[in-house]
């Protein structure tokens, strides 16, 4: 039975999609079979990520409303076998209930050994259902005080649907930039500020960021690869020290 993870954000603009979308490819290179499910209703992003927003036909709301079966709404990306993708429907009054999402994710993760969850930032609409088929949750934050407030939130939200196991991962990470900002002493003080233990930290990496709005996977030399192969080896149970970033 696969992994299901939650990604969530306090706020929107964090990078979860960009994470999602590059930690999804990472668990394809330890050789994991992948799918992301994008939650984001209204706002889906991995397809583009994953450059194939020009063949969808079919979401996530086409299988619940049985236009089709779950395999037809469920898309190979081209450039990264074995990661998979079914999309978030465009249309947020399509919204799927937390017990159908329950439902379907578990006849899923019988033919994937990670299934990532890109819920909407923060905890409103749309939250409930990407938790619900969890076992556990990323919370993406930059280490920056608007970014860590909402964190707290979704972490209380979490557990209260149930969700106990919670990793943090600091995306966007520039040493000069977190120095000269001056607000927090180091980076056990902004973990301390989420309450949650420390997945990774994925260092800001504008041609990382340029690849995956071109649908392009981050791979290879880009310096948020290098974190995210780490971060991967991680969520398949690894001991991989974590401040070698
Ligand atoms: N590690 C990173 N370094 C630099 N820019 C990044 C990084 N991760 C994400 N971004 C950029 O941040 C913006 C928001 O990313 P996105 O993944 O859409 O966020 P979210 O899904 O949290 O709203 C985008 O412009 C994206 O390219
Ligand atoms: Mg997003």
């Amino acid at each position: 039975m696969g992994k299901v993870t939650v990604m969530t954000s306090g706020k929107g603009g964090t990078g979860k999609s960009t994470v999602t979308a590059g930690l999804g490819a990472a668990l394809v290179r330890r050789g994991n079979r992948v799918l992301i499910i994008d939650c984001d209703a209204g706002m889906r992003g991995i397809d583009l990520m994953l450059g194939i927003s020009g063949e969808l036909v079919f979401d996530i709301a086409d299988i619940i409303n049985g236009n089709c079966p779950p395999m037809s709404a469920i898309y190979p990306c081209r450039t990264v076998p074995e990661l998979y993708v079914l999309p978030a429907p465009q249309n947020v009054r399509d919204e799927i209930s937390p017990s159908v999402m329950r439902q379907l994710t578990k006849v899923l993760t019988g033919y994937y050994d990670h299934i990532l969850i890109d819920c909407p930032a923060g905890i409103g609409a749309g939250f409930e259902t990407a938790a619900a088929p969890a076992s556990q949750a990323v919370l993406v934050a930059n280490a920056e005080p608007l970014s860590l407030r909402g964190c707290d939130k979704v972490r209380r939200r979490l557990q209260s649907c149930s969700v106990d196991n919670i990793r943090l991962i600091i995306n966007k990470f520039n040493e000069r930039k977190f120095r000269k900002m001056g607000v927090f002493e180091d980076l056990d003080a902004v973990i301390d500020e989420v309450g949650a233990r420390l997945l990774g930290v994925v260092p800001e990496d504008n041609a990382a960021a340029a690849a995956a709005q071109k649908g392009q996977p981050i791979e290879g030399k880009l310096k948020a690869a290098y974190a995210l192969d780490r971060i991967a080896a991680r969520l398949d149970d690894r001991e991989v020290p974590l401040f070698m970033e």
